[in-house]
């Protein structure tokens, strides 16, 4: 029970260590969350219960544009356990504020196979449902069975399942304001500040297959000369082709793909082909197309260009870094990321008249 809600509240908390890009922000005021009742305090708390708040998970997806107003829950909630098993899975669970890489490894040395292709992914458990994390393959909504979480006004704890996340490529209902969908006269169902999700809970098939058929994990294949990978085989090929192409956030801040991959219809691509025919796409069931940003900002001459300390990492275009120290010296700022971003926006529109929308939330 926590019986002095004043000391849960920390003011003027410096942001730096709390987000992967490492920018240096303040949070005005912060709270450290290692339980539902932690949520309960600060509901109570006559001074909090009606500010508007921001849940703050791994910080591995947030683009920190300066000082934050709003009250930060910063999760973190632990544990990790075998909850129950169906005829094809075993249901795992694992709290908000677990680390998602540790949480893949423990997965595999338990002996619960399904998550591997997901190694390496920065953040932490609760924020891996927010934006629907994936790789190689395999998204989140693949493996999710369930999530429990408390709404911020009420302190009510509610279950959501998959189809409650309205989970899509990048994106879910917690990406949302409730508002977000009025202009289109949908009901507005939106999660985004109103909700912090406590644990998370995933189905991990028993009758277990490696999902293959990307290019960088086939290589790995070809040259081990293994054609059925074992589940730690493919996590550690993951691990290793990430670490080739991507920088470590421990070491250059950064926050993963910066903008998520566009979708055009069969005529759009057709268009770009014939003016750039190396474009690299990929055919989706509904007849669209998913392009690789990556490569469309490659194209326009990004990688390895820089807006004061915001840069574009030399190996994949697709991220964005912070060329400063970790400790947040001499880094970019909020500012310099997003002009950085909004300038590579506007060429690859200029180019292939395609809108690249980013990734992560910009505070
Ligand atoms: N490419 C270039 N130049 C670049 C970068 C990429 O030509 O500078 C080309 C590559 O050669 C490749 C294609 O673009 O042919 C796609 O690149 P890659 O295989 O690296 O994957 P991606 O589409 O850039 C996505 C996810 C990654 C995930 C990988 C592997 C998104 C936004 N990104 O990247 O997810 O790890 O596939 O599945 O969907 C993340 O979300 O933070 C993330 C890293």
């Amino acid at each position: 029970m926590f019986d002095n809600p004043a000391m849960l509240v920390q003011k003027n908390v410096p942001l730096q260590a709390f987000n992967t890009f490492h920018i240096v922000a303040k949070a005005s005021a912060l709270a450290r969350i290692a339980s539902e009742s932690d949520v309960l305090a600060v509901l109570a708390d006559p001074d909090w219960a009606t500010e508007p708040k921001f849940v703050l998970g791994g910080g591995s997806n947030v683009v920190l544009t300066g000082d934050v107003k709003p009250l930060v829950l910063k999760v973190e909630i632990m544990g990790r356990q075998l909850v129950s098993e169906t005829d094809k899975a075993f249901i795992v669970e694992a709290g908000a504020g677990e680390n998602w890489h540790e949480f893949v490894s423990w997965t595999l040395v338990q002996g619960y196979p399904g998550l591997e292709n997901m190694a390496l992914i920065p953040g932490t458990v609760g924020a891996s449902p927010v934006q629907n994390i994936g790789a190689y393959g395999v998204e989140l909504q693949d493996r999710f069975d369930s999530l429990d979480a408390m709404d911020l006004q009420t302190g009510q704890i509610f279950s959501l399942n998959a189809a409650q996340c309205a989970f899509g490529y990048r994106d879910s209902i917690f990406k949302h304001s409730s508002s977000s969908n009025a202009d289109k006269g949908q009901k507005a169902l939106g999660l985004k500040d109103r909700a912090v999700i406590l644990r998370v809970r995933f189905a991990l098939p028993k009758l277990w297959k490696p999902v293959l058929g990307y290019a960088d994990i086939d290589r790995k294949m070809a040259e081990n000369g293994i054609s059925q990978p074992t589940a730690k085989q493919l996590f550690d090929w993951v691990c290793e082709v990430r670490r080739t192409k991507l920088p470590d956030p421990a070491v250059i801040g950064n926050v993963g793909s910066f903008f998520k991959n566009p979708t055009v219809t069969a005529e759009q691509c057709a268009d770009i082909i014939g003016r750039d025919p190396k474009v690299v796409y990929y055919p989706l069931a509904d007849g669209s197309i998913k392009l690789a940003a990556g490569w469309l900002i490659d194209a326009c001459g990004w990688r390895g260009k820089s807006v004061g300390q915001a840069g574009v990492y030399e190996k994949q275009a697709l991220v964005l870094v912070n060329r400063g120290a970790v400790d947040g010296s001499d880094g970019a700022t909020g500012g310099e990321v997003m002009t950085l971003a909004k300038a590579i926006q506007t060429s690859v529109y200029e180019r292939f008249g395609i809108r690249l929308e980013p990734e992560p939330v910009v505070v």
